[in-house]
Parts: C-alpha cells; sequence; structure tokens
C-alpha cells in the first residue's frame, strides 16, 4: 500500500482501536508534529532559490495548515472526552527512520548537497505520511463495528494518503529527476519496512506509529 513494503501487524488495529484515550493522545502529537516538520522544511529550506519555488512553499504551508486543523479536531475530541493534551511521547519509529535514512550512503553519484538533503526529507516524509495513512484505513475498519470515530478516521486516511503523493511531487520537483527519487524511495521503502518490524516485535501499542 503507498509504496510501503510490508503491512503492519494483524494485532496493532485492535489494540489501537480498544484504547482510543491513549491513541487520541498520540494522535494529537503526531498531527502537530507534521505541521511543525512542514514548517520547519519551510524554514530552513525556503531560500534556496536555485530549487525552491514560491509555488513549493505554498504547498508546504497549505499542507502544515491541514495538519494544524488535523490537530485541532483531535485535540477537540480529547477534550470531550474530559481529558488533556499530555507530554509529547516518544516516537521511536520516525526517529529512527530519520537516523537510519540520514546513514544511508546516497550511491547515485550526485553530491548530497543541501538540495538532496531536502530531497531525502521529502521522501522520509512521504513514507511517514504513507504508514499514518495505512494505520488510519486499518483504524478505520477496526471502529467500523462501534462507529466511534470511524467517520473522522476514514477522512484523515484520504488526507494523508493525499500528503504521501504530495511530498513524492514536491521531492521529484526538487530534485528534477523522477528516476532518481523513485530508486531512493525503494531504498527507504527497505529502512521504513526493517524499522517498522522492528518495533512490531515489541508488541502492538495503542499510538500512531506503535
Ligand atoms: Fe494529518
Ligand atoms: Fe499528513
Amino acid at each position: 500500500m503507498l509504496g510501503l513494503l510490508v503491512a503492519t501487524d494483524d494485532a496493532w488495529a485492535p489494540v489501537a482501536a480498544a484504547d482510543l484515550g491513549a491513541l487520541l493522545a498520540d494522535h494529537a502529537h503526531c498531527e502537530m508534529k507534521a505541521a511543525s516538520n512542514a514548517m520547519s522544511l519551510v524554514a530552513r529550506y525556503g531560500g534556496m532559490h536555485d530549487v525552491v519555488t514560491t509555488e513549493l512553499i505554498m504547498r508546504l504551508t497549505d499542507l502544515a495548515h491541514e495538519e494544524i486543523d488535523h490537530f485541532r479536531r483531535v485535540m477537540i475530541e480529547i477534550a470531550r472526552r474530559g481529558e488533556r493534551l499530555g507530554v509529547p511521547p516518544v516516537d521511536d519509529y520516525a526517529a529512527l527512520l530519520r537516523a537510519r535514512a540520514a546513514a544511508l550512503p546516497w550511491v547515485t553519484g550526485r553530491p548530497r548537497d543541501r538540495a538532496v538533503s531536502l530531497v531525502e526529507r521529502l521522501i522520509v516524509c512521504a513514507l511517514i505520511e504513507a504508514r499514518s495513512a495505512e494505520r488510519f484505513k486499518l483504524l478505520t475498519t477496526a471502529l467500523e463495528a462501534s462507529g466511534e470515530m470511524h467517520a473522522f478516521y476514514a477522512e484523515l486516511f484520504a488526507s494523508e494518503a493525499r500528503h504521501y503523493r504530495v511530498f513524492l511531487e514536491l521531492a521529484t520537483q526538487v530534485c528534477g529527476d523522477e528516476a532518481m527519487v523513485r530508486a531512493r524511495f525503494a531504498a527507504l521503502a527497505e529502512v521504513e519496512a526493517g524499522v517498522v518490524t522492528e518495533l512490531s516485535a515489541r508488541g502492538p501499542r495503542a499510538a500512531i506509529h506503535g
């Protein structure tokens, strides 16, 4: 699904759906990180006029705006349940993926300059969006019987799947070489699959990337 090489373990969705309180607390932080990450790309790379266009900045800003909307809607649900936003949980998935992606040699012969590092970050973002979309889809199915949050997660599945495509389009635009982006995505998808397999061996948790 969406270029992912391994599916989430079947044990995850029932565990996540059974503890929506814990899941929402983790989910809220994921949305906030997605928004701040998109804006940090603008802050860090927005001035690279040779590769970053105004249109690219606008698309990242639109995406950040949508993630803030997701965050607010998760927060509304948390408040409706009489709960509060907790401290951000450690997201081993994103941390491991980013560290291993950075350590993976860039083998295309192109120097690993700032443009390449932006391409890498955009591809990693695409993978994180793809995994989030996959999990929202699983949640949609798991919540079908109770109906609770079902429509919300169905909508978010479509939204994060679209973000996956946006990040890949932006990576291709910055790189200027679709085949190179495809090859790098395939290499990083293997890294992502390794991280997911490793983390799922710890047992399922009520967390979006747990
Ligand atoms: Fe989102
Ligand atoms: Fe997203």
